[in-house]
């Protein structure tokens, strides 16, 4: 298993490009399956997460193409399997994002129930409750989800809470079926109208999105399209963050600062000075750094995405910060590996409160998720000395190599086979 080795204390500089959206590239991925036509994608970052989407979609019986760079054609002419097997979802959870492109073009689907992860229990039942409510009956059985419906019927449906991959599975269900869906309480992230972009060039009319309130009107069946994924808000904001850490001047470039105004804002009343153009963000380290108060929240709140990254920053802060979680059970995995390089924090129900500054000193650490093992890449960035973190596969799930992003920066940043 790779580990990083991270020598802290260095300034750092320079220009930073930021990937496709991980979160974006999963369900455009997925809606391939809704066509038999082929689907071009550009912009796809080429992480763990979207390698495995790949595999799941050749699984079902889709022909993948990579092409120059950052560009991947899909084209699933016919369906070969219904069934998204207990191996493939294990490892990612968004995998369960085929479940209403099946269901729309194959009448059935059978995927197998993700587990509970490590933030949290992460149950699908909205997702189901949707789908049978466009008429699909669903059974849990060994482990799997079965769902037929021979043809499902549109529907107006109130999400009981705010779920992005429930929002994005139930407008591909309804972009594939005739008459008009009408969803509210829907997920209004930025990647969620991604999706709305692609549906709408494969033939779908989709009306709404980045509300609450997403009306779909499907066809029997789409055509193929061409696709540029969004920039990576996560990414983006992981790096401002490292810049206001540890940059005398970073640019974030090939970012959309519009996806990042709960961000900005934060760093804003944190002392950090930034300037956002159109399509990129410069930053840098501020003389004096304050606590500030933040709750996560659906967007266009503050994303639970970027908690843990905060949270590192926090610790540099002069002051109490309070920081609540509000999406996840689960999601301070990050506090007690924080606390070995020396960080303050307390936690109280969902509530951390972080006091700093505190002078850090590197310590081996173990990455427990995707965004938490980035806290620690952080704070790595700003310890005395060697801080060396284990399991960073969490961390290529959602990141292109941060030990050559950051090394391009000048961090003293090494992986470790
Ligand atoms: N929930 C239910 N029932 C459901 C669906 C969701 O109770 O049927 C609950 C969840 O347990 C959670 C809350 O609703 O407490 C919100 O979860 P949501 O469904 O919005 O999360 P998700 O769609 O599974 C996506 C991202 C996550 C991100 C969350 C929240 C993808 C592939 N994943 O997950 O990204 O944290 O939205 O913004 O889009 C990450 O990239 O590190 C990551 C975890």
């Amino acid at each position: 298993m790779d580990k990083l080795r991270i020598r802290g204390g260095r300034e750092l500089a320079g220009t930073v490009r930021i990937a496709g959206a991980k979160n974006a590239a999963l369900p455009a991925l997925a809606a391939a399956l809704l066509t038999e036509g082929e689907v071009t994608f550009a912009n796809v970052p080429m992480l763990r997460d979207v390698r495995t989407m790949l595999r799941v979609l050749e699984h079902h019986g889709a022909r993948v193409e990579n092409g120059s760079r950052d560009s991947v054609t899909v084209q699933a002419g016919s369906i070969a399997s219904h069934e998204a097997p207990y191996d493939l979802v294990k490892t990612m959870r968004a995998s369960v994002l085929v479940l209403g492109p099946l269901l729309a073009r194959c009448g059935r689907a059978r995927v197998s129930m993700p587990g509970g992860c490590a933030i949290g229990e992460r149950p699908i039942d909205i997702h189901l409750d949707a789908l049978a409510n466009m008429g699909a009956e669903v059974r849990l059985e060994h482990g799997y989800v079965e769902a037929r419906a021979k043809r499902l019927k549109p529907a107006d449906y109130t999400f009981p809470l705010v779920t992005v991959t429930g929002t994005e599975n139930l407008m591909m269900a309804a972009a594939l079926t005739e008459g008009t869906s009408v969803f509210r309480n829907c997920a209004r992230e930025p990647e969620v109208v991604d999706l709305a972009v692609l549906l709408r060039a494969m033939g779908a009319e989709v009306d709404g999105d980045g509300t609450e309130v997403i009306r779909i009107t499907g066809r029997r069946e789409l055509g193929g399209a061409e696709h540029t994924v969004i920039p990576d808000r996560v990414e983006a904001a992981t790096y401002l963050m490292a810049g206001a850490l540890a940059c005398r001047r970073l640019e974030v470039a090939d970012c959309r600062p519009q996806d990042l105004k709960a961000v900005l804002a934060l760093l804003e009343s944190a002392g950090v000075p930034l300037t956002a153009g159109e399509t990129s963000i410069v930053v840098a380290r501020p003389e004096k750094l304050v606590a500030v108060d933040v709750a996560t929240a659906p967007h266009p709140g503050f994303p639970t995405d970027m908690q843990a990254q905060y949270m590192a920053l926090a610790t540099q802060a002069r002051g109490v910060s309070r920081i609540t979680e509000t999406i996840f059970e689960s999601r301070f995995m990050h506090v007690s590996e924080l606390r070995r390089l020396g960080a303050r924090i307390n936690v109280e129900g969902q509530t951390a409160e972080v006091t700093g500054p505190a002078a850090l000193a590197g310590a081996q650490v173990m990455a427990t998720d995707l965004r938490a093992s980035a806290s620690l890449v952080l704070a790595g960035l700003v310890a005395d000395g060697v801080t060396v973190i284990d399991r960073v596969y969490h961390l290529d799930r959602g990141y292109e190599p941060m030990e050559v992003k950051l090394g391009a920066l000048g961090a003293s940043v090494e992986r470790v086979k």
